[in-house]
């Protein structure tokens, strides 16, 4: 089994409010978006990468791939609006019925393990995400006071990669833009056409970076990791 990946990175990093794209900013001397290219580039099961871009960040990431020799095929599409007519354009592109994932380039950290038990279970169920149990007590707030204190059990938090054969996500992307649908992932595009989507038990540190407090989190993941493999 192999696989292609959209990897999302055309956004504009706002809420980290650092006047660029946040995956442009270092970890370790090296640009987050570098290290999220690097998980798929050192896997011999991805086939290839669709990386959804800024047209203004173009120069920066053309010039980042080479001097960091990402040298497997990569094609580089034009961003949306919005993450998901981000990943409607990269989906136009796709030529293949296998498996496809969408992973957020602001997610360095996921691991090559995950991804292949994630591609295959999206091969045997037609779509599966990666996500961790909830661990906070969660309560549904409504203007400022407690409504409802949810079983947690059944909660998790979600995140990507998430995983699917190739035409039924495009039917879900296609169905999504007919009825001016937007989601916050992708699998709620698929879970609205009623196929089932499959679960996967991920990592709590495959962390989205997304505020500045990210970042040290970021360092110390990486700290953690530089540990395990000495
Ligand atoms: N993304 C994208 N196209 C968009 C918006 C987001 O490709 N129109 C990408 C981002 O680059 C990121 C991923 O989707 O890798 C997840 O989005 P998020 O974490 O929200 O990143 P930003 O949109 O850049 O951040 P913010 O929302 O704070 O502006
Ligand atoms: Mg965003």
């Amino acid at each position: 089994m192999t696989y292609q990946v959209i990897l999302p990175a055309a956004g504009q990093g706002k809420r980290m409010g650092a006047g660029k794209n946040k995956l442009l900013l270092s970890l370790n001397e090296i640009p987050i978006l570098i290290h999220t290219l690097r998980v798929f580039e050192e896997d011999s099961l991805c086939e290839g990468m669709i990386l959804v871009i800024h047209p203004q960040d173009e120069p920066e990431f053309k010039r980042l791939l080479k001097t960091y020799q990402i040298n497997k095929e990569i094609r580089l599409v034009p961003g949306g609006r919005e993450r998901q007519y981000s990943i409607l354009n990269a989906l136009k592109t796709v030529r293949s019925d296998g498996i496809i994932l969408v992973h957020d380039a602001a997610r360095p950290f996921i691991k090559t393990e995950q991804i292949h038990r994630l591609a295959e279970t999206a091969e045997r169920a037609g779509a599966a995400i990666v996500g961790v149990p909830a661990k906070d007590t969660m309560k549904k707030v409504q203007d400022g006071v407690v409504a409802e204190t949810v079983e947690r059990s059944s909660l998790w938090a979600v995140q990507t990669p998430q995983a699917f054969r190739m035409p039924l996500l495009l039917q879900a992307y296609e169905q999504a833009e007919k009825d001016g649908y937007l989601g916050t992932d992708d699998s709620s595009l698929v879970e609205r056409l009623g196929h089932p989507v499959a679960i996967v038990e991920g990592d709590y540190d495959n962390i989205k970076i997304t505020t500045p407090e990210d970042l040290f989190f970021a360092e110390a993941i990486l700290k953690k990791r530089q540990r395990e493999f000495c």
